[in-house]
């Protein structure tokens, strides 16, 4: 766990120091839950969003874009269900007066249990050596299986209780307050997580408007005027990538949990009855995308959910094996044709598609993915940082710090670097060389420190190549290209670094796994 909290810190300093994410508005002390991307950042997520986009709408014949506006028709929340069924349950601390979400602090409680366990399993791996077997130890030694007895029969009580049984649960479990220590709630109580404001010109309620929790239901008030514009058939996909806003009550653990955060979602509707199938598909196909972005297997794997929202017939995410343990990062539902249905209802307009094939009119089924740009920022990040020792310059033993990022998503794929910053003849090749290449891919000239220190901090931002002016280029127009995973330098002409930088960083590579 020590561990766990010490690389998680390390990646945030990174971000900081690198200008991937900045806390927002800093300079008042910043705001909470709420990041700004740095120069760097603001690439890496372009990057995130471009393979995305097109590994939905490029790839696919039958899957196109939307970009539908923040502010939609109160009507949509109504209609959703978000209005009245978007909440967390909340509990106040009367003596430090601070609030929390009353399953997360038991999921805490939990999670400490869960830390007793390892400690036990990390005593008898020691004292086993080899022959230890872990599953075995966790079925029968009395104190692991009393600990996960335990758990088990809390995780029941949360996930089945009302209000008041959750309350319960926080007493009889002795959670404490972890500001003030005091033990003394308030009830728990249902908080809705949409952000309001109000229409300028409509006065009081009337003119209460929201800040979209999803992007989703963008797409679901567009079917019909993308499926005909586009003259798409059955099944079909909406992609969109867009903000999304929650008032979430705990906001920690960085850009993992924001209050303003960006979704990839993507509908795809499909005939009444077929939906199992592409949720299936869906399902098979997003993990495929993860994996082929350099996540690796082992970090990924499927949770199925235990309580259904009100909208889906079956539901999974994909968690991730993010710096303090796996959490979503993408969630695939069958949301049947609850949206659809309930747009239809309150807007009196008909919504329903006409299936040529079988002559009939039918409102479709819905298999969505929905994955936060933000979550998939930080797993990128957190899988990429990578500290190691490799030779430096005089070939002694050095550690760097490395993001081994798939160089198709790299914020900037080829640094220039002149061998030394004052000789004229060096600088001028060299920005002669960046100007050239900077019409292919994102580039950047660097003149400054030795270039020992240059390597290191394109290293730090994750840039797959470096080009290196000395004075064999002056003579023999040729540089040397390195390569930031293998160290390997090559000796290429100039002419060459495009077409070989340009093979590397190249998104195809992405889908031609
Ligand atoms: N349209 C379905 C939907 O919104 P969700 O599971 O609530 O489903 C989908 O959200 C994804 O959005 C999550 O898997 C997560 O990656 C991302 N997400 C949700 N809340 C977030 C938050 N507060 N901060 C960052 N990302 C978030």
């Amino acid at each position: 766990m020590a561990n766990q909290d010490e690389n998680f810190k390390k990646v945030v300093s990174h971000c900081k120091e690198y200008g991937f994410v900045f806390p927002s508005s800093e300079v008042y002390d910043g705001l909470s839950a709420v990041y700004d991307y740095g120069p760097y950042g603001v690439e890496l997520k372009n990057n995130i969003k471009k393979y995305w986009w097109q590994s939905m709408v490029q790839m696919h014949e039958n899957i196109v874009g939307l970009d539908a506006a923040i502010f939609m028709h109160p009507k949509t929340w109504k209609a959703s269900g978000h209005v009245d069924a978007f909440n967390d349950p909340l509990i106040d601390n009367k003596d430090s007066k601070k609030r929390y979400r009353a399953d997360v602090l038991v999921e805490d409680y939990m999670e400490k249990v869960e830390g007793k366990i390892n400690k036990e399993i990390k005593k008898a791996k020691k004292r086993f050596g080899d022959s230890f077997d872990e599953k075995q130890y966790r079925e029968t030694n009395p104190r692991v299986v009393g600990y996960l007895e335990k758990n088990a029969a809390i995780a029941k009580r949360l996930a089945e209780g009302t209000l008041e049984e959750i309350r319960d649960l926080i007493i009889e479990l002795e959670i404490a307050c972890p500001v003030s220590g005091s033990k003394e709630w308030t009830d728990v109580r249902q908080f809705n997580l949409m952000f309001s404001t109000q229409l300028g010109t409509v006065a009081g309620e009337e003119g209460k408007l929201y800040l979209r929790p999803e992007t989703a239901q963008g797409i679901f008030v567009n079917f019909l005027n993308v499926q005909k514009t586009s003259r798409q058939k059955i099944p079909f996909g909406i992609a969109q990538i867009g903000k999304a806003f929650r008032n979430e009550i705990v906001a920690r653990q960085f850009i993992f949990r924001m209050r303003e955060f960006e979704q990839m979602e993507m509908q795809f509707f499909v005939r009444p009855g077929e939906e199992m199938k592409w949720y299936n598909y869906w399902k098979e196909a997003r993990l495929e995308w993860h994996k082929a972005m350099g996540s690796p297997a082992e970090k990924l794997r499927f949770h199925d959910h235990d309580k259904l929202a009100h909208y889906a017939n079956a539901a999974v995410d994909i968690q991730f094996d993010f710096p303090f343990g796996f959490r979503e990062i993408e969630g695939i539902h069958s949301r049947t044709d609850f949206d659809l249905k309930q747009h239809q209802e309150l807007s009196g307009r008909n919504i329903q598609y006409f299936d040529p094939e079988l002559q009939e009119n039918y409102v479709p089924y819905v298999v969505e993915t929905s994955i936060g740009c933000d979550r998939m920022f930080l797993a990128a990040i957190s899988n990429a940082y990578t500290e190691e020792m490799v030779p430096d310059a005089k070939g002694k033993d050095s550690q760097r710090i490395v993001l081994k990022l798939h160089p198709a998503i790299a914020p900037i794929k080829c640094a220039v670097l002149p061998l030394l910053k004052n000789k004229e003849e060096l600088t001028e090749k060299a920005k002669a060389i960046f100007n050239k290449i900077k019409f292919s891919f994102n580039c950047q000239y660097d003149e400054k420190d030795a270039i020992g220190r240059r390597y290191r901090r394109q290293d730090a931002i994750g840039t797959p190549y470096c080009v290196t002016v000395d004075f064999e280029t002056l003579e023999e127009n040729t540089v040397t290209l390195r390569d930031r995973d293998t160290l390997e330098q090559i000796r290429i002409p100039i002419e060459e670094i495009e077409q070989h930088v340009s093979k590397g960083v190249d998104m195809k590579n992405l889908f031609l796994k």
